[in-house]
This record gives structure tokens, C-alpha cells and sequence, in this order.
């Protein structure tokens, strides 16, 4: 699965730098081909000329020596890569690469690389739980890149938690997993919106609805297997984050119309799985309401539908899913609003049967496109997801076959 991937390995400083030459020795044991960027730092604790002996190659240290970038400089690097592995990633690193510093061979290469990122991290378990370390690391894995690890144990210093760098072979296994799946959406870009939307009464108070973002996480998650681009605009959630995919937070439904509407027309495919407000209140009151009387009234005004204005798009429009959540006559609704939405399909719920749809573990779908429907049978929302995406790049495949 390795063979004739070409995997560049950022060592930054940390004492896990020395397991760096065992992982180099595996990696070309699999027909892997590793190139060596190290910083000042990694430096320290073991040297160029080690990895250079197991890499087979020069090793890169330096962004401003004439000689090295005649040979492979840094842009050919970041583009040879097809994935960046940085091993060990110190504290001091990660916060760089959150920051989009490009101060070191090893930052300008993250920010000029188009490769899949993974970061191994390796720090003191109190570095690692700072909250600093823990909101970079987050950020990272929004915009995309993998974290893998750490492992908890004992520590250089003596410690015991949560910070040592994975060991090298489960490093490879986390690399030949990446690169195992067939990457059948490498190149497409998939926007999802998932969760719920908030629409403000007063600075303390909002309508809002039960999804979890369960079934829109898990497609994006499945789509991410199938090496898809994925953007999620996601509403507020209580559940991770898929590693690898970049998320656009959002509150509201205006928010989450915004972002579709940027986001789109960059996209081959966007799925609609969000439970999005259809009305939210005409006037937002600035300071918290007073109760007054034994009623109140709120005037709601009508959203704007994000999925329709995305499939009404003249120019770039993406293959447009949308869902819909139906307590009866499931088909003839869904039908109805595939129609009016000008959608290419259609996966219709039944969020009246207990144990399905909104914020359960499971769900089924009944998905119809023009001339023709599928059932997706009772699962759990993984599989789900995973059965929904095949069948979406089934009739995406199609159109794009035209
Ligand atoms: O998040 P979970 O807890 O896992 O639950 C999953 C789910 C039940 C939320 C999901 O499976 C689902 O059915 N999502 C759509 C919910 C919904 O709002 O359906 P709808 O029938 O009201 O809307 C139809 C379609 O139009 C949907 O694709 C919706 O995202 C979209 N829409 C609706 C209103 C609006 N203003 N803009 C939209 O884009």
C-alpha cells in the first residue's frame, strides 16, 4: 500500500526524534519513498546525517541555503509530497503550523503543500494539556490535517499521561490505512451541512431543533474514507469533530446560507442533511426579554431555503442532495420537495418512528432521484452514512459521465 508513496517526514524537536530513523527504515521496507525535513531542534537529538543514510537522501533543514534549494527546494518538496507526516510534533511546532507561520524550512512546507497533513504530537503531558496545545491541535484537525496520537505513558521526564509520540509501526499502520481505501473521490469536494441552526430570540434566547449532527458527520466521515475534500458547515454539535475534514461553525440559518453559497459553487457535490429553521424572528431584541403577561408573541420571517438557492446556482453548481424529514406520507412529501428545490436527489426520513432521525444512533432512508429510488434499510448512522455516499457517487458518477 506504501509502495512508491512518497511521504515527507517534518522531525521537529522532541526526544521521540530518534525513533525517526526506525520509522524511515519501515517505511522504505514497504516501497515507500522518505524524504528528511528536520528543524534546528530535532537536530539535537539525532542527526542529519543518520536519516540521510536511511533515507537514501540529503536531508532538509535549512529555507535559506542557496545550495539546497537549487537541489529540491521547497516548493518541489511541498509538491513531490503525497503526504506530509510531521514526527514528532513538539508543542512549539504545532502552534506554528496553527498560526500559518512559514519561519523554518519545515512551516513554509506545510503552508505550500497541497498533501494530506499528519501530526504526530510528542510533548510533556502538561504541555500537551495545556489549553494552548489542546486549541491549537483542535484547529489543525478543523482545517484538515490527521492527528495521530499521542500515546499515554511514561515519559522522557518521568512523567506518566497522554504525550508520547505513537511508536513507528503504528505510524506506518495509520499511513498504509490511509492510503488503503480506494480514494475514489481524490479531487471532488463535498460540502455537507449538518446539526441544527439557532435562530435568536434576544442575546440569551433561540429556536432551535433536536439534530445531533449525527447522519451529516457520519457522510462526511465516509466521504473523507473515499479521499474526498470535505467541507461541513456545521450548526452546534456535541460530537467530534472527523478528522480531516474542514468545518465551518455556524449558528444561524443566514450563517449557514453564507457559507453555502460561498462554498458551493467550489464544490462537485453538496449534501443537505442540516435541520435548518425555516422562519426566525423579524426583530432580534438586544437585551434579554421581560416577562410580561401570560402570553408573548414573536414574529418570524420566512429563511431562506439553502439547499434550492444552492441547486438554483447558474454557474458551478454541484450535484445538490438534499433530505427530508417527514412525519407522514414520507414519499409523496420528499417527492414533492425534490421537485419544488430542483434537486438531483432526495433521502427522505421518517422522524416519526421512534428510534430514528433526530438524535438517535440510527436512522432509514428512502432515497429518490428522477426515474428511479433505493431504500436504505434501519442501520446505524456509520453505515449509513457510508451506504448513502456509494449510492450519491453512484448517480454524481453518472451525471458527470454525460
Ligand atoms: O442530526 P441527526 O440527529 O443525526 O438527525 C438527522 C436528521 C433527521 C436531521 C437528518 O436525517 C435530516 O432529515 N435532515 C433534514 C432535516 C430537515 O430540516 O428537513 P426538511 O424536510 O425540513 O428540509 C428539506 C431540505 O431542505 C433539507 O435538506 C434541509 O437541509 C433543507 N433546508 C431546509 C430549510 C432551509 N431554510 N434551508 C434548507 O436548506
Amino acid at each position: 500500500m506504501l509502495t512508491d508513496k512518497n511521504i515527507l517526514l517534518a522531525i521537529s524537536g522532541g526526544i521521540a526524534a530518534y525513533k525517526c530513523a526506525e520509522l524511515t527504515r519501515r517505511l522504505k521496507e514497504r516501497g515507500a519513498n522518505v524524504r528528511v525535513i528536520m528543524t534546528e531542534g530535532a537536530k539535537a537529538f539525532i542527526t542529519p546525517l543518520t536519516l540521510q543514510a536511511v533515507s537514501g537522501h540529503p536531508v532538509s533543514d535549512d529555507l535559506l541555503d542557496p545550495a539546497a534549494e537549487a537541489a529540491m527546494g521547497h516548493i518541489e518538496l511541498a509538491k513531490w509530497a503525497d503526504l506530509m507526516l510531521v514526527a514528532p510534533a513538539s508543542a512549539d511546532v504545532i502552534a506554528r503550523i496553527n498560526a500559518g507561520l512559514a519561519n523554518d524550512l519545515l512551516t513554509a512546507v506545510v503552508l505550500a503543500t497541497a498533501a494530506p497533513l499528519a501530526v504526530a504530537p510528542a510533548m510533556n503531558r502538561q504541555m500537551y494539556a495545556n489549553p494552548a496545545t489542546q486549541s491549537n491541535i483542535a484547529n489543525l484537525s478543523k482545517r484538515g490535517a490527521l492527528i495521530w496520537g499521542p500515546a499515554s505513558g511514561e515519559q522522557a521526564c518521568g512523567d506518566i499521561g497522554p504525550g508520547r509520540m505513537l511508536e513507528p509501526m503504528a505510524l506506518v499502520t495509520l499511513l498504509e490505512q490511509h492510503f488503503s481505501t480506494k480514494q475514489i473521490l481524490t479531487g471532488v469536494t463535498v460540502t455537507i451541512t449538518a446539526g441544527p441552526t439557532r435562530e435568536a430570540l434576544d442575546p440569551v434566547r433561540y429556536i432551535s431543533n433536536h439534530s445531533s449532527g449525527k447522519m451529516g458527520y457520519a457522510i462526511a466521515k465516509a466521504a473523507l474514507a473515499l479521499g474526498a475534500t470535505v467541507k461541513l458547515i456545521s450548526g452546534k454539535v456535541a460530537i467530534d469533530v472527523p478528522q480531516g475534514a474542514e468545518v465551518i461553525d455556524i449558528e444561524s440559518a443566514l450563517d449557514m446560507h453564507q457559507a453555502a453559497m460561498t462554498l458551493a459553487p467550489q464544490s462537485d457535490i453538496f449534501i443537505a442533511c442540516a435541520a435548518v429553521a425555516d422562519y426566525r424572528c423579524a426583530d432580534i431584541a438586544t437585551q434579554k426579554i421581560k416577562k410580561a403577561g401570560d402570553s408573548m408573541t414573536v414574529t418570524l420571517v420566512k429563511n431562506p431555503d439553502i439547499v434550492a438557492d444552492v441547486a438554483q446556482l447558474k454557474e458551478n453548481r454541484p450535484f445538490t442532495v438534499g433530505f427530508a424529514a417527514e412525519t407522514q406520507d414520507v414519499e409523496q412529501y420528499a417527492r414533492e420537495k425534490m421537485q419544488r428545490k430542483s434537486l438531483d436527489m432526495i433521502c427522505a426520513n421518517n422522524v416519526a418512528t421512534p428510534g430514528q432521525g433526530f438524535n438517535t444512533e440510527h436512522n432509514a432512508l428512502d432515497v429518490f432521484w428522477h426515474g428511479g429510488q433505493h431504500s436504505l434499510p434501519l442501520s446505524d448512522k456509520t453505515q449509513l452514512g457510508k451506504d448513502l455516499l456509494e449510492l450519491i457517487v453512484q448517480h454524481y458518477s453518472k451525471r458527470e459521465d454525460k
